[in-house]
């Protein structure tokens, strides 16, 4: 057993003038006439501990190993701090390097650009920036559970393996062990049969089609996994394997939804404040100046909410000749939704109502066939954050809507029973994990809050 003392206990409640022994890597060390110091980080908490080492007793022979990245381990005294910025330190009595870096290490102390450090996945848990964000994420992923948990909702976990392109958008990552050098051919096609599942596989684009059945059994329930998806949008919002959390409810419509969701949103964003104050702090002095203004931005207020129409309306009458026109009957694009979210409400706002000619075929469709009850959440800065929508339960217009958009009925059968035998209202929403965590951290690249990005073209 390695008997030690985390970072966090030095700092936080070991009783003054306790000996210790702490392992950990050197963030950056520096030298004065009498004393040499070293801080030391081992992932126990954000902050790190100052070992300060006496030249008499520590000649520079015995220092010369413990710069910037080396494992180290040092014994001493917790003792009150002589310097600003932190209460307590260590006082070295032996130090000893586990792990030496050879000259080549990359990271010193000073800061480097993120595109350079997302050249390093396997080192960038050592920069402030990165031990703040993935432990942002950490607290993040926590308070998801929390949410759901205390409002009774089940966990459930569908296939990342599927037979179904849920968004029709045909971003899917096809799975197959066919050999792509000489596919087994049969009628002119690729003979599937002979494929592992005996049929076409894809990665889950979305967890929707598997959780509606099982909140039509259990209620409600949530889904947190990561998601595959095809789509060669090279921006700093996509990624091609991230995360998403999608809460299904039977007995609840748009409406409810969209309480929901804000009211998840909220949560995750008080999870967050509380349960990371330093790294916030931190990110908020290199990263995002106005990081802590995020916060208030989603807790203080009410979000706006506003159907498409009036999306629609809003661009032609105050972003006319400043962004480009938007004609009903068009998707937003990114530049429409950040004029929303960043100029006209400055705050979080729900567009609903979307027209159904461009949504996908499990939305509920209006009574006049119009639009589709669904709601997009659009943060400022971010985007899109939320997709949702009531779900059509009507099982005519379902099959007719699946139908006029092409889809292989057969394959979506097992979909189409839950509206064949005891059909209910019911709703849902997906929240892009990373997109709230780029809102949360001030992150300005999906690539900096994923620890190994996997994006367009790219699997460093
Ligand atoms: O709007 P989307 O496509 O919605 C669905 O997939 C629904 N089936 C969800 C549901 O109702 N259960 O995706 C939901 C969210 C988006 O709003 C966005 O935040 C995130 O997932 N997202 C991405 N995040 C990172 N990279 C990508 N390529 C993303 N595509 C979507
Ligand atoms: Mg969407």
């Amino acid at each position: 057993m390695i008997a030690r003392t985390t970072v966090r206990d030095a700092l936080e409640s070991v009783q003054l003038g306790s000996e210790v022994t702490v392992y950990g890597w050197v963030r950056n060390n520096r030298t004065s006439s009498s004393v040499a110091f070293a801080s030391i980080n081992d992932g126990s908490c954000f902050a790190s501990l100052q070992a300060v080492f006496d030249r008499v007793s520590f000649p520079d022979a015995s220092l010369a190993g413990m710069t910037a990245g080396a494992c180290i381990r040092v014994a001493g005294r917790i003792v009150a701090s002589r310097g600003a910025g932190q209460e307590r330190e260590l006082q070295a009595s032996s130090a000893e390097v586990i792990g030496p870096v050879d000259g080549g290490y990359p990271l010193q102390p000073k800061r480097h650009s993120m595109e350079f450090l997302r050249s390093l996945p396997q080192l960038r848990a050592r920069t402030g920036t990165f031990n703040a964000v993935f432990r942002m994420r950490h607290r993040l992923a926590m308070s998801v559970h929390e949410f759901f948990d205390a409002r009774g909702f089940i966990y459930v976990h569908p296939p990342l393996l599927t037979s179904s392109d849920c968004e029709g958008a045909g971003e899917t990552f096809q799975v197959t062990t066919l050999p792509l050098g000489s596919v087994p051919v049969k009628d002119g096609g690729v003979d599937y049969e002979a494929d592992f599942f005996r049929r076409k596989a894809y990665l889950s684009v979305s967890a929707q089609l598997e959780a509606e059945p099982l909140a039509l059994g259990l209620g409600s329930v949530y889904t947190f996994g990561p998601i595959f998806r095809a789509d060669p949008s090279d921006t700093r919002v996509h990624a091609a394997e991230f995360w998403m959390i999608e809460p299904e409810m039977a007995f609840c419509d748009l409406d409810d939804d969209i309480a929901l969701a804000e009211a998840f949103v909220k949560s995750l964003a008080s999870g967050v404040r509380e349960g990371c104050p330093d790294e916030v702090a931190f990110l908020g002095e290199f990263v995002e100046p106005g990081l802590a203004d995020r916060y208030s931005t989603i807790l203080d207020k009410p979000f706006a909410r506003i159907p498409y129409d009036e999306a629609v309306a809003i661009v032609a009458r105050e972003g006319a000749g400043r962004i480009s026109s938007l004609a009903w009957g068009s998707a937003l694009v990114a530049e429409h939704e950040r004029f929303l979210a960043d100029e006209v409400f400055g705050r979080p706002v729900f567009v609903t109502d979307y027209p159904a000619s461009f949504k996908p075929f499990y939305m509920r469709l209006s009574d006049d066939g119009r639009t589709v009850a669904c709601t997009d959440l659009l943060m400022p800065g971010v985007g899109e954050l939320i997709g949702g929508s009531q779900r059509e339960e009507r099982l005519e217009v379902l099959m007719r809507r699946a139908s006029a958009q092409g889809l292989d009925m057969e394959t979506y059968q097992w979909y189409f029973d839950i509206r064949r035998w005891g059909t209910a209202p019911h709703s849902g929403f997906g929240l892009g994990f990373e997109r709230m965590l780029m809102y949360l951290t001030g992150m300005k690249n999906i690539r900096d809050v994923l620890p190994y990005p996997r994006t367009f073209g790219s699997m460093a």
